[in-house]
């Protein structure tokens, strides 16, 4: 795979209805900017690590696309699209209306007219994509740029997972009072929490996405990250080493820490 191409699709749709906040999570301001800016620009800063993100589409709640636009203005490469409701179906939206830049390397021609129709090799072929989530807005350059380089060593799949330090038990169903009976603890060892941004060889995730096109739009259904739709597929997934800075912002209690990683702008 020669995987010269970097090309992302940021989720940032939500509501953030477990944070709570009048705005749509992704446009919640932490320091100076909203999150899905600290998340972008991150993305985008990976350049000076030697993977410069060509093109990253951002999915927005439909209503709020306007508001996006202005909370990234100024960004490279960045383009803003309308999600869907579910995650699954707005990265499937981000997929959709993501164009990779055919200029792919030094020395290659852009499009002209003179070129052949395209039934020949796929624009897709040899690039990586990243799904990343806005939530996950702190996640630094050097994770971005240690999931795509596992990618360009040849694994078409790959996640960031940190170890878990929780210990782990499987529960029944909770009683009248609410307490839940323990059913068994799970062997730690083996477990993985994983983040995001996930890095996908291009061809291999839109045939993922495609198979698992029915349960899109079912909350109950639809995958709550791209690897588990590879996973489906019965191709390989793999885990590199995550990083704490990539955490989400799920509650109001996360936007303490989410402000403490905005302070600490050699990150990005
Ligand atoms: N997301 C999305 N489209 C959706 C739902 C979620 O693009 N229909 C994105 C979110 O914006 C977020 C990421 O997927 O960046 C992970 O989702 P989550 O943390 O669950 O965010 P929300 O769905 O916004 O939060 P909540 O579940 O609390 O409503
Ligand atoms: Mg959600």
């Amino acid at each position: 795979m020669s995987s010269d191409v970097v090309v992302a699709v940021l989720t940032a749709a939500g509501s953030g209805s477990r944070l709570g906040h009048e705005l749509p999570k992704a446009l919640v301001p932490v320091g100076d900017e909203p999150l899905v800016r600290h998340a972008a620009r991150r993305l985008l800063a990976a350049d000076a690590l030697g993977c410069e993100v060509a093109a990253v589409v951002v999915t927005a709640p439909a209503s709020y696309v306007d508001e996006f636009r202005v909370a990234l203005a100024g960004l490279p490469r960045v383009v803003v699209v309308p999600g869907g409701s579910t995650r699954q179906a707005s990265v499937a939206a981000g997929l959709a209306a993501l164009t990779v830049p055919r200029d792919r390397s030094a020395g290659t021609d852009g499009p002209s007219d003179d070129d052949p129709p395209d039934d020949g090799p796929s624009d897709d072929d040899g690039v990586v994509v990243l799904v990343h989530d806005a939530a996950r807005a702190f996640a630094p350059p050097v994770l971005v740029a240690r999931v795509v380089a596992a990618v360009r060593a040849g694994h078409p799949a790959v996640v960031p997972g940190l170890a878990v330090a929780d210990t782990i038990k499987r529960v029944e169903a909770p009683d009248a009072s609410g307490a839940a009976r323990v059913a068994d603890t799970v062997p730690r060892a083996q477990l993985r929490a994983v983040q995001t941004p996930q890095g996908f060889d291009l061809t291999l995730l839109r045939r993922a996405h495609a198979a698992a096109a029915d349960a899109a739009h079912d909350e109950t259904l639809a995958a709550s990250d791209d690897a588990g739709l590879v996973e489906r597929l019965g191709e390989p997934v793999w885990v590199v080493a995550g990083d704490p800075r990539a955490a989400k912002v799920t509650t109001a209690h996360d936007l303490a820490m989410a402000a403490f990683l905005a302070a600490d702008e050699e990150d990005a």
